[in-house]
């Protein structure tokens, strides 16, 4: 297997493609030849679009019509999807782990079988099977979301104190992690020094988690903060992970009484750039920050990759020291997150044709 990836990176692009496809020499290899298999957690949010964009870039490229399979959010159901996958003879794996840790067995078999893997979005841990990595850069997508908050409430220059709570996501996933560290490393120096409280003493990783990033979980976990300690309605942000949870949190805040038009109303954070929040972020009813990831962009990076990798070259890395899984460091792509605000959206979103004006208008 080892040997068929070295014959990959060195040799022709057709016999590389064809001992990459880990048949047998008959008739079919060829046809599978670039042959790829697309794992997404499930629909929500980002992953339907992605996959869909994912799908017809690659078709566009003249390769094999693509297996694209979204995992219910359920680890079991994604591994039995890849190991179908697998199955099937892919030559390329592209996968939004479930959950970071678990994919090692059912990648052990895909490696058996010579296939490349691509952990996308979110970073593949503690298995030496994982050759590539193409996300955004993760922990910046913390960092933006923090800056948004101290530079709304003007914290470096006001007196406070600013009364906060956090939010993280499904700790099975890696990104969860980098968002919440970026954003707590950037708050960190308001938290020491009185300005910034939370007064629920929630400040873990492990106590603001959403597990499986289960929108209702963060309701749950809005009303409870709100009920118990912000009886006075004297809350200023709220950091949230992902728009998912963002519009959420804001209708919890609306049904305990904030008022969404007016200045008192907490700062709520987010990501992903769901056309819903920015009409929010538009119209000042709400959610008032994202971070726009382009998918599109990722999408495009993974197509070179794996146009790349088929025709025999080295794909494109720009940092190979960062994302240790534990096993190694895998050489990653990483594009930048974009901040997105009242007074930016329309020129990042708009005028970049990610969304037109009318599906922002008919968002629901
Ligand atoms: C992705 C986010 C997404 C979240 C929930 C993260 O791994 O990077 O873009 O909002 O998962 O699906």
């Amino acid at each position: 297997m080892q040997l068929s990836r070295r014959r990959l990176l060195a040799g022709s692009a057709g016999t590389a493609a064809l001992s990459l496809a880990g048949c047998s020499a008959d008739g079919d290899s060829a046809d599978l030849a670039g042959f790829v298999g697309i794992a997404l957690p499930g629909i929500t949010g980002r992953w339907e679009i992605e996959g869909n964009h994912l799908e017809r870039l690659i078709k566009d490229a003249g390769m094999p019509e693509p297996k694209l399979e979204y995992g219910e959010e359920d680890v079991d159901t994604q591994i039995s999807q890849i190991e179908s996958m697998i199955r099937d003879g892919v030559e390329f794996l592209v996968i939004a782990a479930i959950d970071s840790s678990s994919l090692g067995p059912v990648l052990a078999d895909a490696k058996d079988q010579g296939v490349t893997i691509i952990a996308y979005d979110r970073l593949i841990r503690d298995t030496p099977d994982v050759d590539y990595y193409l996300s955004f850069d993760n922990y910046q997508v913390g960092v933006l979301q923090a800056e948004h908050i101290i530079e709304s409430l003007d914290i470096s220059n006001e007196t406070g104190p600013f009364h906060v709570e956090l939010f993280s996501g499904d700790p099975e996933d890696n990104n969860a992690e980098l968002f919440f560290l970026g954003s707590v490393d950037t708050l960190e120096r308001f938290i020491y020094d009185g300005k910034v409280r939370i007064r629920s003493g929630q400040t873990e990783q492990s106590t603001t988690a959403i597990d499986g990033w289960v929108l209702e979980n963060s309701v749950d976990r809005m009303e409870d903060l709100l009920d118990e300690f912000y009886p006075e309605h004297d809350l200023d942000a709220v950091l949230s992970p992902a728009d998912l949870f963002s519009r959420a949190i804001v209708e919890v805040l609306v049904d305990h009484g904030f008022d969404p038009g007016s200045d008192s109303f907490p700062v709520v954070t987010g990501q992903d750039a769901n056309v819903e929040s920015v009409k929010d972020i538009r119209d000042g009813t709400g959610q008032a920050q994202t971070v726009f990831k382009d998918t599109r962009e990722l999408a495009e990076a993974t197509m070179r990759m794996l146009t790349d990798l088929t025709e025999g070259r080295e794909p494109e890395i720009n940092d190979r020291g960062s994302y240790d899984n534990g096993f190694k460091f895998v050489p990653a792509y990483l594009l930048e997150p974009v901040q997105v605000d009242g007074s930016n959206w329309e020129q990042v979103l708009v005028e970049s044709d990610y969304f037109t004006m009318e599906e922002i208008d008919e968002a629901a």
